[in-house]
């Protein structure tokens, strides 16, 4: 696998892990009413900061840039969807901290709209990151040439993920912990 496909991989692997934390957290305020709002509210600082504003730009500003470029009819499809959801995810995030915010606040009805709200948005995510792996990434070693490989490998290397690497210091750091308690990031993939 292309170095650059297997940073996303990785990062694929730490967020499916989250959506299904954010999926029992959800299961569990159906069922009691009480979730663990300020692991929620780390998972989505955690989204906000960095898939939202490193993971998905990675993504657009060079793999489906050049995507397009190389095949921008067999491409269009499957990259209008993943960018129109890459929208959609900022929107997404800022009504899960809305929601959880009213839950924080005690309101009314909130424990209820929290867990819908959550349980969609691990739905989606995990279908984002589905049709990415299965559909995009396949299509993208099918038309990307070994120049644009190269070009897309040395762009990945400048960035890391704090959830993914686990660097000591990090305030994820303990995200980063107990998606590795999950068993969902292998060491050396
Ligand atoms: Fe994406
Ligand atoms: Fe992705």
């Amino acid at each position: 696998m292309r170095a650059s496909l297997r940073i996303l991989a990785r990062e694929h692997l730490a967020l499916r892990a989250l959506a299904r934390i954010i999926g029992l957290e959800a299961e569990l305020l159906r069922r009691d009413g009480r979730a663990d709002a300020g692991l929620l509210r780390h998972i989505a600082a955690y989204i906000a900061e960095f898939p939202n504003r490193i993971h998905h730009p990675k993504e657009e500003d060079h793999l489906f840039r050049r995507m397009r470029a190389r095949a921008p009819e067999r491409c269009q499809a499957v990259l209008d969807r993943l960018l129109a959801e890459h929208v959609k995810e900022g929107e997404s995030i800022a009504g899960f901290l809305a929601a959880l915010d009213d839950y924080a606040a005690g309101t009314a009805g909130a424990a209820g709209r929290l867990a819908d709200i959550a349980a969609s948005y691990a739905r989606h995510l995990e279908r984002h990151i589905e049709f990415e792996n299965t559909e995009a990434f396949p299509l993208a070693e099918a038309v990307l040439q070994d120049a644009d490989w190269q070009a897309i490998d040395a762009a990945f290397a400048a960035n890391d993920d704090p959830l993914v690497s686990g660097a000591p210091g990090s305030r994820f750091s303990d995200l980063h912990r107990r998606i590795m308690a999950l068993g969902a990031l292998p060491p050396g993939l």
